[in-house]
């Protein structure tokens, strides 16, 4: 593989076109328009420059990097590549018009991949030029930090392209764990629970925001507590994940905290619209209950 084109330049797609382009590929990046994928890249910049005052990389592997990476207008441009991650937002309807999009000029070889946390991957495969070449590739947030890939195969995915992206992903220095396409995959069908009963317990009064955090991160060790991790991920895609485990699944357990619910009503998506659980207008996280 030499060209990957990633489709999104959000958080996720950044991420992915960013670590693609240090690992020597040649990325084509594209958003809705030219003007959000510059955006995409300025951010990268922004990390890569950061990496290098670190000295995490020299200033050459910088330069090396965004030299890989080329921001496109239209996905109509991805014809030279080998494989397209989509990341775009988590609507099927859009994701089905990329593929659309984006199949018209795809080769007879390539391979067309989604990050999707949750849309079921034989679902989404109807809409794929090809279902043998589609299949899930799913990165965790921050990209660069994390260090895994769940990959997903539909029930159409060959063998050869589950390998060809398992290639990709650890060339990417990444670990590959591999799913089934089942709700929510492995780490939201285990992760997504605990944030729901820690807005649940919220809910109920069990402990305050601060508590809630301070007694999971110290008490069990994690690097964030799961209401800051809600904001930290997007209560609209927790929320949209618990719906996605609920109906997938049919059970009861999987139900979303009404608190969930109603943050999401109240346009309180967490760090992306600067308030969620917390308020992120200052130069500190400040707890909203
Ligand atoms: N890009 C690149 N590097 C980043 C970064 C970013 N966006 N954010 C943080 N980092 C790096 C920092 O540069 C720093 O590197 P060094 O230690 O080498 O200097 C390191 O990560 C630690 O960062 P900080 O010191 O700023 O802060 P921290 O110690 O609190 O770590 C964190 C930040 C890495 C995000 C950590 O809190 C963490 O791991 N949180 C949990 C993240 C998580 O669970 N992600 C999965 C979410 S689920 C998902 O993504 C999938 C889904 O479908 C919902």
């Amino acid at each position: 593989m030499k060209t990957i084109g990633v489709i999104g330049a959000g958080q996720m797609g950044a991420g992915i076109a960013q670590v693609s382009a240090q690992a020597g590929y040649n990325v084509l990046l594209s958003d809705l328009d030219l003007e959000h994928a510059e955006k995409g890249k300025a951010g990268i910049a922004k990390q890569l420059a950061r990496a290098v005052e670190k000295e995490k990389i020299t200033a050459a592997d910088r330069d090396a990097a965004l030299a890989n990476l080329t921001c496109i207008g239209d996905v109509s441009e991805m014809g030279s590549c080998d494989l397209v991650i989509e990341a775009a937002t988590e609507r099927e309807e859009i994701k089905r018009r990329i593929f659309e999009n984006v199949g018209k000029v795809l080769s007879d070889t390539a391979i067309l991949a989604s990050n999707t946390s949750s849309i079921p991957i034989t679902r989404l495969a109807q809409a794929a030029p090809d279902p043998a070449r589609f299949m899930g590739v799913h990165f965790f947030n921050p990209v660069p930090v994390m260090g895994l890939i769940e990959l997903i195969r539909g029930l159409a995915t060959s063998d050869a392209t589950v390998a060809a992206v398992e290639g990709f992903g650890k060339s990417l220095g990444k670990e590959i764990v591999h799913a089934n396409d089942a709700p929510g995959f492995i780490v939201n069908r285990v992760l997504m629970p605990m944030l729901n009963e820690a807005c649940f317990a919220l809910g109920e009064g069990v402990a305050t925001i601060p508590d809630i955090d301070t007694a999971v991160k110290l008490g069990l060790n994690h690097p964030m507590g799961p209401l800051t991790l809600a904001d930290f991920i997007g209560l609209d895609t927790c929320l949209e994940i618990c719906k996605v485990l609920h109906e997938g699944t049919g059970d009861p357990k999987y139900r979303p905290a009404p608190l969930l619910i109603k943050y999401v009503e109240a346009g309180w998506y967490g760090r992306k619209t600067g308030r969620g659980f917390y308020d992120y207008s200052g130069e500190t996280p400040v707890p909203t209950r």
